[in-house]
């Protein structure tokens, strides 16, 4: 893998005057056997299907800790019900990765007074008593796709263009972050025009792809979309193309870059680009078990990112056994 295409290397501790909340009087205590709680908000996304993988996958190097992992079906409130119980189950550590931000603050909090240590991963909650947050730079991707939006255009000072934006989940920091970044560089361009207004396919392929077949209807030159995931990227490829018009829209842009998604639709010219997002599953198992141990962890652990082009894609799927 060629140096320049990270955005960022390496893990990098973000935040470095933070300090790690734990709940007070916890300490690490010795255990046969640690019970993990893994809240999980959805299983109805190929990303977070993978996430599940790779914490399982981590989990079974050790047998000395016991993973038992939820499925919010994508509700907040089968999520918060979810977390409940696992703080009546006295899981030694909650791992969380939130539906959205403000809906599960509460059961975060809750698991905090009854001294569970919690690590939120990917989405964020709104309390700062948490032991650890682990995802990706947001801010950064969405910098990385309006900058390379730019470009696609013409340039910046020289870019023109209508774009499609198609946000995340508007109760998560991920979509407002991907949103905000990719702004800095397209709002300075007064040859960009954005289509619509704010309008939210929910991660969702299929929403998306609505949100698309409207935008068809209503706009008879659209240049370049941006989804804020490759799911709704490629939904919205994919409604261009049963409108038969995916040949006049030159770009789409997404964001994950799963292997046997985002990698493959790039690799076949459906998508012009994704930038990895990795799952913070793995990690946030890692840095659970560390926790118990009493070791010492940091406050914020933010995983890298890279663009992922044509140029690119084919060396990821040989990696993957994909190609
Ligand atoms: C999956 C997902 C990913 C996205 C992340 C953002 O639920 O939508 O596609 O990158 O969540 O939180």
């Amino acid at each position: 893998m060629k140096r320049r295409d990270f955005l960022k290397l390496s893990t990098a501790v973000a935040g470095a005057t933070l300090t790690t909340y734990l709940p007070s009087g916890w300490r690490a205590q010795a255990a046969a056997k640690w019970k993990v709680g893994f809240s999980q908000c959805t299983t109805l996304e190929p990303w977070r299907v993978q996430f599940n993988k790779e914490i399982e996958t981590e989990a079974k190097k050790h047998p000395e800790v016991d993973l038992i992992i939820t499925d919010g079906l994508d509700k907040t409130e089968k999520q918060v019900a979810d977390c409940d119980n696992l703080i009546v189950q006295q899981v030694n550590v909650l791992l969380i990765s939130p539906k959205e931000s403000a809906g599960l603050t509460g059961v975060v909090d809750k698991a905090i007074d009854a001294k569970i240590p919690v690590i939120v991963l990917d989405r964020n909650v709104e309390t700062k008593r948490i032991t650890q947050f682990i995802g990706g730079d947001n801010k950064l991707i969405g910098r990385s796709a309006g900058e390379y939006a730019v470009k696609l255009l013409g340039g910046p000072g020289k870019a023109q263009g209508n774009v499609v934006e198609i946000w995340g989940g508007m109760g998560t920091q991920p979509a407002h972050d991907r949103h905000d970044g990719f702004h800095e560089f397209t709002d300075k361009e007064p040859g960009v025009k954005m289509l619509l207004n704010n309008q939210s396919g929910d991660w969702k392929q299929d929403q998306a792809y609505n949100i698309m077949t409207t935008a068809l209807r209503n706009n008879e030159k659209i240049d370049l979309v941006y989804g804020h995931n490759d799911p709704m990227a490629y939904g919205a490829y994919l409604a261009a193309k049963d409108a038969g018009r995916e040949k006049d829209i030159k770009f789409f842009l997404g964001i994950d870059g799963l292997p046997d998604e985002g990698v493959e639709w790039v690799n076949k010219g459906l998508l012009t680009a994704t930038f990895l997002y990795p799952t913070p599953g793995a990690e946030g198992l890692r840095q659970a078990i560390k926790l118990l141990n009493g070791e010492k962890i940091p406050p914020v652990i933010t995983l890298p990112t890279k663009l992922i082009t044509k140029e690119n894609a084919p060396e990821i799927l040989k990696a993957n056994g994909l190609l």
